[in-house]
């Protein structure tokens, strides 16, 4: 899709389906919806008027006004109250806008930026959130499809004011790289588990390369000689023996230190030997999604030219059952030496992380990392899909993190490491056991991690309530999400400017 800022009078703007917003409660619309009103003969008020249109959030208008302005369809769309609209707002509502103009069939669909003027967001920002609601809006996975979904070709923002037009240029080519390379990660989410094994995420990493990006995959054998004993376990029972992917971006100047980004690659999780139950597993082809978050955080910080110097490293496995898979009781010795009591093969996804962040520690010695994982189902339990929940043992890091959450509108919730916690996680035969028991088992995921991150400050980050949706909700539509993309690339975008 295009997408293109134009500066001018939307009125006269030819499209296939002209776009105009309210916030609640406005009796006489003003701005460019006031002007579209007139044009279409006070069509708009008319229905406000008569309690047809409140402009609630996310109700929309659809009129066939005839006359009077440059599209056959007009779409008013609700920007709910005043007081409560954000930025992340302005993205939500381009879910409404698209998922109507798909379904008339619309091809160039004109809109205004929501939320700039009277809902006083800049328009820089505005213009990065309509762009990057518009392309992650229009994105459907449809390969297996013989019919193919209608996709808008061109999305013209129109701003009447030439200032802030020329302004909202550089937010919008933002928001559309951003939605990019999450539009790309989807894609890898989505995949069915047999198109996207260890050997088949490694081959779309190293489509990254290339300008100031380098991949590297690690095999069996270079994994062996790094001792990566826990990859190497959980990769154990499948057929496709694990990788270990390595994407550096050297967007810094000399000197800069490594920001290092850890993201769980389990391309099937069966739970192993613990085998899951039937009812849901179709859904663990999604438990790559932290993996290919920190590759499209990666893809999207170059793209952007963020001054950083980035290292995206992912282990990739398939956690199958199998006459070689390893077994709940194995010790396993982890490439930092210690070892783990195996208590369930299903809680794969630390005993990879464990390997990872060692290997990025040692090899980067980063000022800072960030796990993200779909790592624990307690998670979504304590969260839901609303949230994901944060840990980390740097508080400065942390608070970093929630700043980004706050700014992207990836909403993101801490917990604590409280030292206590590591009780649950101490073994009898070994150092560690991989999993804590009844409760709290977030955090005792988040504890086992952090034993590996050592002095490295570090958090992580548990997506395993909002990688995908099951249903439509805040503006995602069903389906993988991309998270936790936006809150990374903006925390990567304020480290770079210091903050
Ligand atoms: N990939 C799952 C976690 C998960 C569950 C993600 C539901 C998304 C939705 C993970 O590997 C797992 O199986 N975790 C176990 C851990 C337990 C055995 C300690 C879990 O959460 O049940
Ligand atoms: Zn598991
Ligand atoms: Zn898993």
């Amino acid at each position: 899709m295009k997408v293109e800022l134009v500066a001018g009078d939307i009125v006269r703007r030819k499209a296939d389906l002209l776009v105009v917003n309210l916030f609640e409660g406005t009796v006489k619309p003003g701005g460019a919806t006031g002007a579209v009103d007139a044009a279409v003969g006070g069509a708009i008020s008319a229905a406000i008027a008569d309690g047809d249109f409140k402009g609630e959030f996310g109700e929309a208008l659809m009129l066939r006004p005839g006359k009077g302005i440059g599209a056959p369809r007009l779409m008013v769309i609700g920007l709910g109250k005043k007081e409560k609209f954000t930025a992340d707002h302005s993205r939500q509502v381009m879910l409404t806008i698209l998922r109507a103009a798909k379904k008339c069939k619309a091809k160039t669909v004109a809109t205004v930026l929501h939320g700039v003027g009277e809902g006083g967001i800049d328009p820089v920002l505005c213009a990065r959130f309509v762009a990057l609601g518009g392309i992650l809006s229009n994105y459907d996975y449809d390969l297996y499809k013989a019919e193919k979904a209608h996709r808008v070709s061109t999305l013209l923002v129109v701003e009447n004011d030439r200032n802030r037009a020329a302004l909202a240029a550089g937010g919008l080519k933002k928001g559309v790289l951003l939605g990019e390379a999450i539009n790309w990660a989807r894609d890898l989410v989505a995949a069915p588990p047999a198109d996207m094994r260890p050997d088949a995420l490694a081959k779309a990493a190293k489509t990254l390369a290339g300008g100031k990006v380098t991949v590297t995959v690690h095999g069996k054998k270079e994994l062996e000689k790094m001792k990566a004993g826990g990859i190497l376990a959980v990769g154990r029972g499948s057929e496709i023996p694990p990788r270990l992917i390595v994407a550096e971006y050297r967007g810094g100047k000399k000197g800069t230190p490594w920001i290092a980004l850890v993201g769980k690659g389990v391309t099937f999780d069966t739970g192993g030997i613990s085998l899951k139950k039937w009812e849901g597993m179709d859904r663990m082809k999604y438990d790559m999604a932290g993996g290919a978050g920190m590759l499209a955080t990666l893809k999207a910080a170059a793209a952007l030219g963020i001054p950083l110097n980035v290292v995206a490293v992912v282990p990739a496995v398939e956690n199958m059952p199998s006459g070689t898979a390893f077994r709940p009781g194995d010790v396993l010795r982890t490439m930092s030496g210690k070892t783990v009591e195996v208590l369930s093969t299903d809680a794969e996804g630390r005993l990879i992380l464990c390997d990872a962040i060692t290997f990025a520690r040692e090899r980067y010695s980063p000022a800072e990392m960030i796990d993200a994982a779909t790592l624990t189902g307690a998670c979504v339990v304590a969260l839901g899909s609303v949230a994901m929940g944060l840990m980390g043992s740097d508080a400065n890091l942390v608070s970093k993190l929630r700043d980004a959450s706050a700014a992207s509108g990836e909403k993101a919730w801490e917990l604590p490491l409280h030292e206590e916690y590591f009780e649950q996680i101490k073994s009898d035969i070994g150092e560690l056991k991989n999993i804590g028991g009844g409760e709290a088992g977030t955090i005792t995921a988040g504890y086992f991690l952090k034993e590996f991150a050592g002095e490295t400050p570090w958090a992580h980050l548990d997506i395993a309530g909002v990688a995908w949706r099951e249903k439509e909700r805040m503006g995602y539509a069903a389906g993988p999400t991309g998270a936790p993309v936006r809150l990374l690339v903006e925390y990567l975008e304020r480290a770079s400017a210091g903050r």
